[in-house]
């Protein structure tokens, strides 16, 4: 089928760095010769100024254009509409590229010129609201011009092939299906640390904080992939009504169990000399599916820390304090799987050193990235690495307290110095 796949934001650091070069790898494989692109913007550009990030521009040729408009105009999307003149036969991807304060007025433009026929999906990246009123309003938004089929929110972290293979090899192999419970399992953490700061991102971020850019979406995520029960038959359909009914088993945050951070500079950085905006965040849960109750789990995230990983550790209960525990899906970098083992050095004495157990991508693979995964997902209509609006509103609802509690205003806030480790911020069992 035909897919026009319409690019609103299309000079942004997202369609720029992000989705020019997924498409063009898709398009690169040859299997979606009859995919064009058409990037919205406001002012006349160059189309050679947006693959800038893309090795083959070739392959672009005659398949992206542009068209520019004022996008709070609303007799401009006719004109889009036109343009676009979608036919029978074909669809439509709609990818929303833009800030999520202007997500809500274009779906609105787009529903009102009839572009929301059955052919239309519609595409677009938390944050899905700020606090869980303002998420029902979105939605309640979107679903008076879409049907909830029609579209296809991003949570990218779900399409890392780790995520993926999460779910796969807790289905597909014994062990894992065996030890998968409260009774084997002491704890669960989940860490997405990252060396980077906000990167300029000041107006975002002073708006958006860790919890809300990574826990509510991401981390809330892979938690409902680490706890969910799995098809073993693998079938992905399933999947986010199993990681909604996770989702649902968890209680709503105690805000007493959180620690904010931020780092020293940031005030600075965004001008704000009094902001109270998180750059870190732990918080604690726990959830009452009787496979997990008991078993605490931490989630943890930050910016400008010592290294950047993406980790979810499995804590197997110990017969002796002195045992190593530690199961570990590296979701990025060096993405695997390894349980680290207690070994008994060469010798003649006793002494032990940790070894890593387990699997690792061969050199030289390639893993698609995550944009690719989702643009192909949505075209091909499967939908299951994407968060459904259930999924969203609960996800908010587990954290609400957290944010209220926030909103008081005599919360603490840990200043941490860049480069910081997690563990210098907040204890870690
Ligand atoms: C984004 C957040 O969703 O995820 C960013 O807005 C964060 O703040 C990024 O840096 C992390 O994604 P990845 O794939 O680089 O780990």
């Amino acid at each position: 089928m035909h897919t026009k796949l319409l690019i609103f934001g299309i000079t942004g650091d997202l369609s720029t760095k992000k989705l020019l070069p997924a498409v063009e790898q898709i398009i690169s494989t040859g299997e979606f010769n009859d995919l064009s692109i058409i990037g919205v913007s406001r002012r006349e550009i160059n189309t050679d100024d947006l693959l800038v990030n893309c090795q083959n521009k070739d392959l672009f040729n005659e398949k992206l254009s542009t068209f520019t408009m004022d996008m709070l105009n609303s007799i401009e999307y006719q004109k889009l509409s036109d343009y676009i003149a979608l036919q029978e036969g074909e669809q439509l991807l709609v990818y929303l590229a833009v800030p999520p304060a202007a997500v809500a007025q274009i779906i609105e433009q787009l529903g009102m010129v009839g572009l929301n026929t059955q052919n239309v999906k519609i595409l677009f990246e938390k944050p899905f609201g700020s606090d869980l009123m303002s998420a029902i309003q979105i939605n309640d938004m979107t679903t008076q011009h879409y049907r909830e089929e029609q579209i296809y929110r991003i949570d990218h972290f779900l399409a890392k092939e780790m995520a993926q293979n999460l779910v796969t090899i807790r289905a597909k192999n014994s062990l894992f299906s065996q030890i998968w419970q409260n009774n084997l399992i002491s704890s669960i953490t989940i860490v997405a640390s990252e060396t980077i700061d906000i990167e300029g991102r000041a107006n975002f971020y002073e708006q958006t904080g860790a919890l809300r850019d990574v826990v509510q979406g991401h981390l809330m995520q892979l938690l409902a992939l680490t706890l969910m029960d799995v098809p073993t038959d693998c079938e992905w359909d399933k999947l986010p009504q199993m990681r909604l009914k996770a989702l649902q088993m968890l209680s709503p945050a105690n805000p007493q169990h959180v620690t904010r951070g931020q780092y020293e500079g940031y005030r600075d950085e965004v001008v704000n000399p009094d902001s109270q905006v998180e750059t870190f965040v732990s918080l604690g849960l726990e959830s009452t599916d009787p496979k997990w109750v008991g078993v605490p789990i931490k989630l943890m995230t930050g910016k400008a820390l010592d290294k950047k990983t993406t980790e979810i550790r499995i804590h197997i209960k110990k017969t002796d304090k002195s045992q190593s525990d530690c199961l570990v899906f590296s979701i990025q970098p060096n993405e695997g799987v390894g349980l680290e083992l207690l070994i008994k050095k060469p010798g003649y004495g006793s002494e032990l050193e940790m070894h890593r157990f387990g699997f690792d991508y061969p050199d030289g693979s390639v893993l698609p990235d995550a944009y690719e995964r989702v643009l192909v997902d949505a075209i091909s209509s499967r939908r299951s690495l994407f968060t459904s609006s259930e999924e969203v509103l609960e996800s908010w609802t587990i954290l609400q307290p957290i944010l209220d509690s926030w909103s008081s205003g005599d919360v603490p806030l840990k200043i941490y110095p860049k480069g910081a480790s997690v563990d210098s911020i907040v204890s870690v069992e």
